[in-house]
């Protein structure tokens, strides 16, 4: 099922039955010349030839380029792609209006394929440069490009070719794959740049997606963790108002390194190793399960390396409970409890706000929390601040034990006077009551620090301000000296206070 054991195999069926050069070599086509069936051009630099090819089993004729150093056809651009020849009469021609056109010898008037650029100029020059791209020319030299192949690609994308959506003019440039080893025609897998949220490429079967790159990070696109930059090539991805694009490159040009989408849906980018006189694909996506769109359904995250490939996220659940225990996870999972946050829904008490915010607002009693997002280094720098205010407050701490220890002292000395002046009576504290005291000092100590929304240094604490009420539960008085911090405010100044 995985196309990745399909890897290898992809080139070797383009075993194409195309003539050999009966022409010597020659880049470039001009008005007067011609290219028919069994003749080819070749780039300055013999990396690239054009010319007639039956792929596969196929007695069709298409025009198409490969590389000329590799013995087998290996073929990376097609013309006529679903218009072919069914025989060998094909011309590839300049027409009058200067289009480049492939037709049949006994019928040149009516092609069956054209660059179909609106022009009418007679000194049109057609290249083949050695980067794979093929060029139209006008004007009669090389600086004015009417047309270019790399602006129209089939299945495979070279070094320095683009896979761009041109913005202004909304035009996507897709890879499409061939319909099968023997026929060139668009097939149904496609790969190229969707630009609904953050641009990604995306590989479709059809309109539904199969695999996607993840949106550029910076360094490579977000999914492809494989694909780290190195020193054999580089890669770029580029944003603008006017277009978007990705392009890589091989440092050594003389290495032969394709990305291909084959006729099985499988994006993988190739290597000639000529040592071996085969192809290899270091990279191929999709990978493995995990890299399938949408596999394990909205709110799950997929890991190979686990007994489980999906699990919901936290605080999230199977939707269908019964379907994923049978590893069937497309449904995905839904939250446990709903949001408490419904903002359309109203009657929550609670919104989400993107604005600037102003007329913010402490209420002693009632009043919402205000979760900000801010800066991840201003949170760490408030971390630092945060140990700062744990220091001190262990001096707190330690100041309310002294107080405690000296409560104690005073509470054990009073019931003992108290003891000695009534022997009859059982003693108002026992040591369990005392202790019970104790802790409820510390836990309103606490309390004020840590579980009260708004944080609060009591900052005058002692004996005379500790309450005990019918229960002998012990409460803190005397709240004058007390400041009020919100919540996530860290107040590294407490030096007033016992
Ligand atoms: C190659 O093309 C140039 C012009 O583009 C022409 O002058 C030359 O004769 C051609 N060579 C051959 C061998 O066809
Ligand atoms: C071509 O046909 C032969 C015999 O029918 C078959 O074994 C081979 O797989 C075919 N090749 C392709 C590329 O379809
Ligand atoms: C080849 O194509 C031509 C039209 O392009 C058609 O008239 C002819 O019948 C075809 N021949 C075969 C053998 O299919
Ligand atoms: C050529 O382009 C025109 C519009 O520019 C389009 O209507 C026509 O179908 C195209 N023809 C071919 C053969 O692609
Ligand atoms: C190109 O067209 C012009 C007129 O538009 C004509 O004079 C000239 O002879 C043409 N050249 C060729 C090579 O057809
Ligand atoms: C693509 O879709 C076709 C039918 O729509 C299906 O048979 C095929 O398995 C799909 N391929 C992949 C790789 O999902
Ligand atoms: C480029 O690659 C070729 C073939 O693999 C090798 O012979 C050559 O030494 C390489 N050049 C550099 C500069 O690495």
């Amino acid at each position: 099922m995985f196309p990745t054991t399909c890897l290898c195999f992809l080139f070797f069926q383009f075993f194409a039955s195309a003539a050999s050069a009966s022409t010597s070599s020659n880049d470039t086509l001009t008005t007067t010349g011609s290219i028919n069936d069994g003749q080819i051009i070749v780039s300055t630099g013999n990396n690239y030839a054009l010319g007639f090819f039956s792929p596969g089993n196929s007695s069709y004729r298409y025009v198409g380029i490969w590389f000329h150093k590799i013995p087998e056809i290996t073929v990376v651009w097609v013309a006529n792609r679903d218009n072919p020849l069914n025989d060998s009469s094909g011309v590839v021609s300049l027409a009058l209006d200067g289009n480049l056109i492939i037709s049949s010898s006994s019928d040149q008037r009516r092609p069956l394929w054209s660059t179909n650029v609106s022009v009418s100029d007679n000194t049109t020059v057609l290249k083949l440069l050695n980067s794979g791209n093929l060029v139209l020319y006008s004007g009669g030299g090389t600086s004015r490009t009417l047309w270019q192949s790399f602006d129209h690609p089939t299945n495979i994308l070279l070094p320095k070719m683009k896979l761009r959506l041109d913005r202004r003019i909304g035009l996507n440039r897709v890879l499409t794959s061939w319909r099968s080893k023997d026929d060139p025609g668009r097939g149904i897998y496609s790969f190229g740049f969707d630009q609904r949220g953050s641009p990604q490429p995306f590989l479709d079967n059809g309109s539904t997606p199969v695999w996607r790159g993840g949106p550029w990070d910076g360094q490579r696109f977000s999914r492809s963790t494989q694909l780290a930059q190195s020193h054999i090539y580089s890669y770029a991805f580029v944003d603008t108002t006017d277009e978007l694009y990705t392009v890589y490159d091989i440092y050594n040009s003389s290495i032969i390194s394709p990305i291909v989408l084959d006729d099985s849906g499988a994006l993988q980018w190739m290597t000639w190793v000529e040592r071996n006189r085969r192809w290899i694909a270091f990279y191929s996506a999709p990978t493995d399960w995990c890299d399938y769109y949408g596999h394990c359904g909205v709110y799950a995250s997929c890991r190979t390396d686990n007994t489980a490939e999906c699990n919901c996220l936290p605080g999230f659940q199977p939707k269908s409970p019964t379907d994923w225990y049978l590893t069937e996870w497309s449904d995905g999972c839904v939250r446990k409890r709903p949001l408490g946050c419904d903002i359309t829904g109203g009657g929550s008490g609670c919104i989400a706000w993107f604005g600037d915010l102003m007329d913010i607002r402490y209420f002693s009693d009632g009043g919402d929390d205000l979760y900000l997002r801010v800066d991840a280094a201003e949170l760490a720098a408030q971390a630092r601040k945060d140990k700062g205010f744990f220091h001190k407050k262990w001096e707190v701490i330690f100041t309310v034990c002294l107080v405690v220890g000296f409560l104690f002292f005073a509470v054990s000395a009073c019931s003992l006077r108290k003891k000695r002046k009534d022997k009859n009576k059982r003693p108002l504290l026992d040591w369990r009551k005392r202790f019970e005291i104790i802790m409820g000092i510390d836990r309103d100590v606490l309390y004020l620090h840590e579980d009260s929304r708004l944080r609060i240094v009591h900052r005058d604490l002692k004996a005379s301000n500790v309450l005990l009420n019918e229960e002998m539960i012990p409460k803190i008085s005397d709240f004058g000296m007390a400041r009020i911090f919100d919540g996530d405010q860290i107040q590294t100044n407490t030096k007033s206070g016992t």
